[in-house]
């Protein structure tokens, strides 16, 4: 597999009250036509990734809401998985590329969360746990708390070890002028934040936040437009997969590992051809630093039990080892506009294949990956891409 990712645009993350989500969507997709030299009328199709617009905004209908609010008369969709939306947006309209439908695909991810008061969102965001859970009061900090504490049971785990993700993507973040949280915290900062669910306090957590992503892919050869003659490198997504699970925790065997995400990095790795030791930079779903710690073992990055002890050691940080992870602050610190994230992943990725990631640039980085969680691992999506 082989889709060109032409163009890639994203806004500012964080609490954007006196913007409106079509103002959110306008931005992205303007800064994504020009960053891959298009025009409206060379996308063929629209792909709309987001989770809350019904509940919060009680506006379903994003698919032709913003193909009419972008001036486009073509088909336009909206796909939901909870905050792995993006991811299945991407997928949808890569298969949709493959199927030999549409030549030129416009993706955006939206999420507009800070109007609302927290206990609305929060309320909101458990339409994606099973029923049960919901009605017994859970949260997402509860049920990711519940991950930790298998982990921290298993692996005799330190809580220094899970702070360490979120003092990693908060430096990561104050590289990148799009994150929310452009500043670091110290170790000692997280462990005394104030608890959430234990043991996850309020720096072990993603934030609620408004933004939007947009990318441009098409099939390779020939782009409708053509791609900026400055641009030094193409980059190719080369592996899009997906894989479910139980809504439910109490349906799993084992709450240290996301079977969907095993699952579709194992189909992924295999689709682009490549090993786990392969990639050079990945965007992982650390909605919840437990979540990264899970999400670099189910990617094989490290074998099982280790990944806290090597992440504290530096091993992901930019600058420090291989792969890096979540070098645009990741949901932790650059924001989690749940529909937005799983776009913003790729784009993120695309930046840095080309080279164009500035301060946070993994240097000389080929092959990168995305991950991309729904609920507490019910659904994933895994993208690989490539630079040549
Ligand atoms: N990381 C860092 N700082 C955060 C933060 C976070 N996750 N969340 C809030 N803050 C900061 C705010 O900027 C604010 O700072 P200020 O006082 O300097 O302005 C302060 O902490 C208090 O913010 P507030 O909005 O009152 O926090 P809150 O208590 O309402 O919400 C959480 C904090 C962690 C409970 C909320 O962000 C949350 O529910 N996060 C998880 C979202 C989620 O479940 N997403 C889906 C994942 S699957």
């Amino acid at each position: 597999m082989k889709i060109s990712v032409l163009g890639v645009g994203t806004t500012k993350f964080g609490e954007l009250w006196e913007v409106s989500p079509r103002a959110l969507v306008k931005e992205a997709v303007s800064e994504a036509l020009s960053d891959a030299n298009l025009k409206l009328s060379d996308i063929e199709a629209l792909y709309v990734g987001n989770m809350l617009s019904g509940i919060l905004g009680k506006q379903e209908n994003l698919g032709a809401l913003f193909a009419e609010e972008l001036g486009i008369d073509i088909p336009a969709f909206k796909v939901e998985g909870a905050c792995a939306s993006g991811g299945l947006a991407v997928h949808n309209a890569i298969n949709s590329i493959l199927a030999g439908v549409y030549r030129t695909v416009l993706v955006v991810g939206v999420e507009k969360m800070t109007d609302h008061n927290p206990g609305e969102v929060v309320s909101a965001l458990m339409g994606a746990g099973h029923d049960e859970e919901r009605l017994a009061g859970m949260t997402f900090p509860g049920l990711y708390a519940m991950l930790a504490r298998s982990y921290i049971e298993k692996y005799k785990t330190k809580k220094e070890d899970l702070a360490a993700v979120a003092v990693k993507n908060h430096y990561h973040a104050t590289l990148n002028s799009k994150a929310q949280f452009q500043h670091k915290v110290s170790l000692e900062q997280v462990l005394n934040s104030p608890l959430v669910a234990d043991p996850l306090g309020l720096l072990d957590c993603s934030p609620i936040s408004d933004g939007a992503s947009a990318i441009i892919i098409a099939k390779v050869n020939p782009p409708a437009g053509g791609q900026k003659a400055t641009r030094r490198k193409n980059v190719y997504i080369t592996a899009s997969t997906v894989a479910t699970d139980t809504l439910s925790l109490a349906g799993r065997k084992d709450l240290t590992s996301l079977t969907s995400a095993v699952k579709a990095a194992g189909k992924a790795y295999k689709m682009a051809g490549i090993e786990p030791g392969n990639i050079d930079v990945a965007e992982v779903h650390d909605c919840f630093s437990i979540a990264e710690i899970i999400a670099c073992e189910d990617l094989s990055f490290f074998p099982k039990g280790k990944a806290a002890s090597e992440i504290a050691k530096g091993k992901t940080t930019l600058g420090q080892g291989r792969p890096v992870v979540n070098p645009s602050g990741g949901l932790k610190a650059c924001g989690h506009p749940v529909g937005a994230t799983g776009v913003k992943q790729i784009a993120e990725i695309a930046t840095q294949l080309r080279g164009e990631a500035g301060l946070r640039q993994v240097k000389g980085a080929k092959v990168g990956l995305t991950h991309n969680v729904g609920g507490s691992g019910a659904v994933a999506a895994i993208h690989i891409l490539k630079n040549e």
